[in-house]
C-alpha cells in the first residue's frame, strides 16, 4: 500500500502508515479532520518531505469536505485558515507548503463552490500520483551514477515510507538493484529519531537490497578508510544556490565525503527546490521537543540526567560548495546551482 492514501467514504478520510510503530508494528490509522492529519504531521506519524506534503494535499481535501460554508468566499476562508494550520506543522519542509498553495490555487480557480471539494480531492490524488512517477523518474537518473559493486551510504528514511511510494535517494538506490547492479548500503542509523535503523533498514530488508546498519558516528571512518563510493540523500529544502537542508548529521556527512573525494548527492523531486530563498541561511530549521533526546535509554537507563539542557535541530544545511550534484527527476543539476537548478524546475 502506499503510505499516504485517501480512504472512500462519506466523509472521506486519509489513511497513512503510522510510522512511529515500525518496525515492531504495522498499524494503518485513519483521519477525518484535517486538524488531526496537521497533528499527525507535527507527530511524526507520517515524515518525509514529499509524504507530508501528500498527506497535507489531503488534508486540504478533507478541509473543503469538512467546510459547512455553502457561499464561495467563505468556504475558501475556511480553506486559507485549514492551509495555515497544515502549513504550521512542520517548517523545514518545503514539499508542506508546495502542496498546500497548489491545493488552494485549485479551489480559487473552480467558480462553483459546490464543486471545490470534489476538485480538491482530485488534485489531491493527482499530486500523489505524479509524486510515484516523479520518484521512478529520479531514480533512473541517479541509478546511472552507480557501478555494480559500489558502496552507498544513506542517512534518516527516503524510501518509499518518506514518499507517497518507491522513495528518493532510497528510489535511486532501489533502481540500481532492480537494474541487476550488486550494490552494497550503509545505513545511517540517524539519532535522535533512527529513521535510518528504524525504517531504512526495515525497507530494505523487504527490498532484498543487502545492507549494514551504522552508528552516525562510523560514517567518517568508514569514507576514509575507502568502503564508501557514494553518499546519497534526501532533501526537505533545497535553495536556490543549491544549499540543502536535510535530517541534522548530513553537513557533517558531505564534509567528510568531500575530504576523501567521495561524491555527494542529494537527491529530490523538484518540488523541494524553492528558488525563493537565495542561500541556505534563509531556510526554517525545526527545533523539535528535547524528549526526543532525554527519552533515549541505554541498557534500560535513561541516559541523561535530569534538568539538563537539550537542543533539538531536526535539520541542517549542507552549503552547496560541498554538493557534487542534485538528481531530481528532470536530471542532474551540477553547479553552478543557481543556473542548473532552475533550468531542473522549468522541466
Ligand atoms: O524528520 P523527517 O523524518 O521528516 O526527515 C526526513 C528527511 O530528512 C528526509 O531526508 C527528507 O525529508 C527527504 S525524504 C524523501
Amino acid at each position: 500500500m502506499r503510505t499516504v492514501e485517501w480512504c472512500e467514504g462519506t466523509p472521506g478520510a486519509v489513511r497513512m502508515i503510522d510510522q512511529r510503530l515500525l518496525p515492531g508494528e504495522f498499524r494503518l490509522v485513519e483521519y477525518r479532520d484535517y486538524r488531526a492529519v496537521a497533528a499527525a504531521i507535527r507527530d511524526m506519524v507520517v515524515r518525509g518531505a514529499p509524504a507530508i506534503g501528500a498527506a497535507a494535499a489531503f488534508g486540504m481535501a478533507l478541509a473543503a469536505q469538512q467546510s459547512r460554508a455553502r457561499e464561495r468566499e467563505r468556504l475558501l476562508q475556511d480553506l486559507r485558515e485549514a492551509a495555515d494550520v497544515l502549513c504550521a506543522a512542520r517548517p523545514t519542509a518545503v514539499n508542506l507548503s508546495w502542496a498546500v498553495q497548489r491545493l488552494l490555487r485549485r479551489a480559487e480557480a473552480e467558480p462553483d463552490p459546490a464543486a471545490i471539494p470534489d476538485a480538491l480531492l482530485a488534485e489531491a490524488q493527482a499530486l500523489a500520483d505524479e509524486d510515484v512517477e516523479i520518484n521512478k523518474r529520479l531514480g533512473e537518473h541517479g541509478a546511472a551514477l552507480i557501478q555494480d559493486g559500489d558502496t552507498i551510504l544513506h542517512h534518516c528514511n527516503t524510501g518509499a515510507l518518506a514518499t507517497v511510494d518507491y522513495g528518493t535517494a532510497l528510489g535511486v538506490i532501489r533502481t540500481a538493484h532492480e537494474q541487476g547492479k550488486r550494490i552494497h548500503v550503509l545505513v545511517d542509523e540517524t539519532r535522535p529519531r533512527l529513521q535510518g535503523a528504524r525504517l531504512t533498514a526495515w525497507e530494505l530488508q523487504q527490498l532484498g537490497i543487502p545492507f549494514t546498519l551504522i552508528a552516525d558516528n562510523a560514517a567518517g571512518h568508514f569514507m576514509r578508510t575507502g568502503q564508501v563510493n557514494l553518499v546519497l540523500v534526501g532533501a526537505d529544502r533545497v535553495a536556490a544556490n543549491g544549499d540543502v537542508a536535510n535530517k541534522i548529521g548530513t553537513y557533517k556527512l558531505a564534509v567528510v565525503a568531500q575530504a576523501n573525494g567521495i561524491p555527494f548527492y542529494p537527491c529530490v523531486p523538484t518540488s523541494t527546490i524553492d528558488l525563493s530563498l537565495p542561500s541556505g541561511d534563509h531556510i526554517p530549521i525545526e527545533e523539535r521537543p528535547a524528549e526526543e533526546i532525554t527519552g533515549i535509554t541505554v541498557d534500560g537507563q535513561p541516559v541523561v540526567p535530569q534538568g539538563a539542557r537539550v537542543a533539538n535541530p531536526a535539520f541542517d544545511v549542507t552549503p552547496h560548495r560541498y554538493v557534487t550534484g542534485i538528481i531530481t527527476e528532470n536530471g542532474i543539476a551540477y553547479p553552478p546551482f543557481t543556473l542548473s537548478l532552475k533550468r531542473m524546475v522549468a522541466g
